[in-house]
């Protein structure tokens, strides 16, 4: 049986060339909850800033100290149908780049190749100090080796690999310092405060600058970093296209918005294109 065509089918087969901006709502389904709900209202702890993380080595203890217990459950989320979907669409000639604000690599966990980890990846450690980069696996077991008495304990996964600790528990975490020079180790993610690297974003506008189209899935657009390239895509005059169970700081720029679940209606879309191009039903 046909199913209706989507509004967004019809543009999957208008446009060749697509720029996909993703946000912690492709996670969702993965087990990683968002940062924020449909309101666009934070539903998180306060956030670590890069300033205090870099100074105060009170705050490297909290980090660390929720992250030992964080880090599992991001390393251990699987890629759900939206990343395999973006995969498959890349495959087709469809995607010339995703730039996601997640930083758990489902998206490269899922086959994609052409991605930009605009806020960085969890699964990296570099030392501030001499520059060296560590998985974040070896880290862990290095955390786990200093703190030996927080073994067994688990958390919920968060976004970015956060867990709830409470002071007291923080107060005695050991950090990790660097391997090599014993200087100061950081997640290599962009914190609230820190900077995308210049030339990451340059990358981004050159991909979006020979798209016909930029589409959003699955993020509030509340941080300024995604949403600049929906200012930048009505800049060039390139359509924007959202799918986002909720409000959207852009929603005034979209050409066409899909207040629903991405798990549906960019799953059917993309599914019904593949259909299409390749003749197997998937
Ligand atoms: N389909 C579509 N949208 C969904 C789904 C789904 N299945 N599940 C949740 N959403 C929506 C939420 O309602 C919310 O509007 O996804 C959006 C996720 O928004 P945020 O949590 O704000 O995530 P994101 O936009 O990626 O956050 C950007 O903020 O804190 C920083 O650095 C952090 O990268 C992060 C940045
Ligand atoms: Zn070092």
């Amino acid at each position: 049986m046909s199913r209706p065509t989507s509004p967004l089918l019809t543009l999957l087969n208008h446009h060749d060339r697509w720029v996909v901006l993703t946000g912690a709502g492709i996670s969702a389904r993965s087990g990683i909850p968002t940062y924020r709900d449909a309101k666009g209202t934070w539903l998180r702890t306060e956030p670590i800033q890069h300033g205090e993380f870099l100074q105060q080595e009170a705050k490297r203890q909290r980090y660390w100290g929720r992250s030992l217990i964080g880090w599992p459950g991001v390393r251990d989320a699987q890629p759900n149908d939206i990343h395999h979907a973006l995969a498959d669409l890349e495959q087709q000639g469809l995607i010339d780049l995703i730039i996601t604000q997640n930083v758990d690599r489902l998206h490269q966990r899922a086959g994609s190749n052409k991605v930009i980890d605009l806020h960085g990846r969890l699964d990296r450690v570099l030392c501030r100090d001499c520059g060296a980069g560590y998985e974040r696996e070896e880290i862990q077991q290095h955390l786990q080796r200093l703190n030996p008495h927080y073994a067994g304990f688990t958390a919920q996964a968060r976004p970015d690999g956060d867990a709830d600790l409470d002071d007291h528990q923080v107060a005695s975490v050991k950090v990790a310092d660097c391997l090599a020079c014993g200087g100061v180790l950081m997640p290599d993610v962009v914190f609230f405060g820190g900077s995308v690297p210049r030339e990451r974003v340059e990358s981004c506008k050159r991909a979006l600058r020979s798209s016909e189209a930029l589409l959003v899935l699955g993020s509030s657009l509340q941080v300024y970093s995604g949403y600049r390239f929906c200012k930048e895509a009505k800049q060039l005059g390139i359509p924007l296209y959202i799918v986002n169970e909720g409000v959207t700081r852009a929603d005034d720029l979209a050409d066409l918005k899909i207040e629903h679940d991405a798990m549906e209606i960019f799953l059917a879309a993309a599914h019904d294109y593949a259909q299409a191009v390749t003749g197997i039903n998937v």
